[in-house]
């Protein structure tokens, strides 16, 4: 058994930038066919499918909203379209909309939980029904179909200033370990990475220059991390090494889940 995802496919949201960008060429590295969602930015998410193309792999980009409905049947039905099935879902998508939680809007709260946490839920809903509708080919994968939730440290750290964000990620947790107790069953297999401080665009602010250097105390391994760190995770998520796996949260945080703050207090 090795990591490989040959002939498999693999749908990949918010994937024209950081953390889902990295996985989805990660994925394709390991020869999966990637389907590449994105919101807004086509461009990137286009040029990344004709990478991926050019090095002799299959790709796409998708536009779609993982908090609409439509959107995701869409995207679903693209993906059967192009490719005829799918194997894998990294359901990536996420945003940030910070604000203290007295000042916080209904907006900033609603939109992050709808995309974050609501978007989660219909593409996995979307891709259970799919998994379920092609059948089980052990030839292709020893799982009946993998689902990879992007969590965070989140799930478990309180964060003053993104209580809309962490409630989001909290769902997020028990999301997955709610879908994973009832369709294991099915072979399907649904996990979770929860990143620490991966210097991605949606928090350049606090990585880069002095916030940075301040960030590495809440980090006992001592760096920041790259989006690689939790593609490579990902890949092997998706891949039957591990196939024993299953309801987990694998966190990918360089030690920031391990109550840094009481290496020296306490
Ligand atoms: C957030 C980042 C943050 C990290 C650690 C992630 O989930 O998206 O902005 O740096 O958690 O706090």
């Amino acid at each position: 058994m090795n990591l490989s995802l040959k002939n498999q496919v693999a749908l990949v949201t918010g994937a024209s930038s950081g953390l889902g960008y990295a996985c989805a060429e990660a994925l394709a590295r390991e020869e999966a066919a990637v389907v590449i969602n994105y919101h807004s930015q086509a461009e990137p998410a286009e040029e990344l499918a004709e990478k991926i193309r050019a090095g002799g792999g299959r790709a796409i980009a998708v536009k779609g909203d993982v908090s609409k409905e439509a959107d995701v049947d869409n995207l679903f039905a693209q993906t059967l379209a192009e490719f005829g099935r799918l194997d894998i879902l990294v359901a990536n998508s996420g945003l940030q909309k910070d604000a203290p939680s007295i000042e916080m809007t209904l907006e900033e709260w609603n939109t992050v939980l709808d995309v974050n946490l609501t978007g989660q839920f219909l593409c996995a809903r979307a891709a259970l029904r799919q998994f379920r509708d092609q059948g089980h080919s052990p030839e292709i994968s020893r799982a009946a179909g993998k689902i990879i939730h992007m969590s965070s440290v989140h799930q478990l750290i309180p964060w003053a200033g993104h209580v809309n964000y962490a409630a989001s990620k909290g769902g997020v947790d028990l999301l997955m370990k709610t879908l994973a107790q009832e369709v294991g069953e099915a072979r399907i297999r649904v996990n979770s990475v929860a990143p620490g401080a991966i210097a991605t665009a949606i928090n350049e602010e606090t990585t880069q220059g002095e916030a940075g250097k301040a960030l590495l105390k809440l980090i006992p391994y001592g760096r920041i991390g790259a989006a690689e760190d939790v593609a490579n995770a990902v890949v092997w998520l998706a891949s039957d090494l591990s196939d024993y796996v299953h309801g987990t949260t694998l966190f990918i945080d360089g030690g920031m889940s391990l109550y840094p703050g009481f290496r020296d207090n306490g």
